[in-house]
């Protein structure tokens, strides 16, 4: 049985354990990506950010711990982008080949891991990537004084029997060794950090959130506090609090493998649309698109600016192209649909500049409405889906 995670506490530290994440997927180049998996996805925070670089991708979030996956379904309910599933890495099978497995600061909780990466790197297609990062630093204070205290004769016997092991991790050349092992072409290397924790105790928080909750639920409530006490003690020695907080040297390995070979092309994301206005329309077009939609003008490459239009950043990733047309014809049933999050004053500002307002349920419990540019091409406008 695996032992409770507290979500929040773990999250505390959501820029120091984020980061190695984003260091990671510096290295990865998938472009073409339609299959992600992000093995321990956790609270699902970075799940979601693998969502939103791969928005043609299906991302799969795994994890086996239920406290972890109910905060990742709370936390990203009504998001498109990525699904959960419960399961133990060392069974889930996906349904396919996988593009992109990625697996932040998990596999330290797995027991003889290095058999694990053998049997992912067989879910990647040719070109497919296997990313993974582990802490390194389990001879650290940190874990030493953990390790020390938990030897005591007051709390040994019942930490012998504690749900899972210690948490461990290889060093960089046996990821290398175990990626080419499995036919991967490899990139490893090891960084450490140095955090610094704000905070009364703060390297015992971080610790709760992560090595010490094995030792605390094996022990009772009395227990738990007197190990705490102990340790915080002997924390507070080897990470003083300094004006700006505790440093904490946090040594992270790193591997990525690519199964040789390309991914077949694929369109990675939409870049943008085009939308037709009359001839001369370009002031009209920026009063309308700009000065009511909010959206920022784009210069045109000056090949392109000579026939005239507009181009607009969208408040996504995707473009709005607006050229001039010599026969131009409203498009009315061709449109952009666009998401805001409050709809009711937008629909006012768009009756008040004289546009026109057309309410519609088909969508309910979602609202959208219905509005012209000034060229009568159609627009919709609909409530954003909750935020990330
Ligand atoms: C330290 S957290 C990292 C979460 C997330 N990847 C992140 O970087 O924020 C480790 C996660 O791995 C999950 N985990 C540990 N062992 C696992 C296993 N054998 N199978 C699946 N998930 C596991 C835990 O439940 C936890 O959510």
């Amino acid at each position: 049985m695996s032992v409770r995670w507290d979500p929040k506490l773990y999250w505390r530290f959501a820029a120091e354990r984020s980061r190695p994440f984003f260091d990671l997927l510096s290295q990865v180049d998938v472009p073409g990506a339609r299959e992600i998996a992000d093995l321990g996805c956790g609270n699902g925070a970075l799940t979601a950010e693998l969502a939103r670089r791969y928005p043609s991708a299906r991302v799969v979030g795994v994890d086996n711990s239920p406290e972890m996956l109910s905060e990742a379904e709370e936390r990203h309910a009504g998001e498109a982008g990525f699904s959960l599933v419960r399961a133990d890495v060392r069974e889930w099978e996906p349904d396919g080949p996988v593009d992109l497995v990625i697996s932040n600061a998990m596999l330290q909780w797995v027991p003889g891991h290095l058999q694990v990466v053998g049997r992912l790197a067989r879910f990647l297609p040719p070109g497919g990537v296997l990313a993974l990062q582990v802490p390194a630093n389990f001879s650290e204070p940190t874990h030493q004084l953990l390790r020390r205290v938990a030897s005591a004769p007051r709390f040994a016997a019942r930490l012998r029997e504690r749900a899972g092991g210690w948490p461990a991790s290889h060093e960089p050349s046996d990821y290398a060794q175990e990626l080419a092992r499995a036919g991967l072409e490899a990139n490893v290397w090891e960084t450490t950090y140095l955090h610094v924790l704000e905070g009364r105790d703060a390297v015992l928080e971080w610790m709760r959130g992560t090595a010490l909750r094995p030792v605390l639920s094996a022990l009772g409530d009395e227990d738990s506090a007197a190990f705490l006490a102990e340790y915080g003690e002997l924390l507070r020695g080897a990470y003083p609090e300094g004006p700006s907080g505790s440093l904490l040297p946090y040594r992270r390995v790193f591997a990525v493998g690519r199964s040789p070979g390309e991914l077949p092309p694929a369109v990675s994301a939409m870049d943008h649309v085009q939308l037709a206005i009359p001839v001369g329309g370009e002031e009209e077009a920026r009063a309308f698109y700009a000065g009511l939609l909010g959206f920022e003008e784009l210069g045109k490459p000056p090949a392109l600016a000579r026939r005239g239009g507009c181009w607009f950043a969208g408040p996504g990733a995707v473009a709005l192209h607006v050229g001039a047309e010599a026969e131009f014809r409203p498009a009315r049933k061709a449109h952009v649909g666009l998401a805001l999050s409050d709809i009711e004053a937008f629909a006012e500002r768009l009756a008040a500049a004289g546009r026109p307002v057309a309410w519609d349920d088909e969508l309910a419990p979602r609202r959208r409405f219905f509005t012209e540019d000034p060229f009568g091409n159609r627009i919709e406008l609909l409530e954003a889906l909750r935020a990330r």
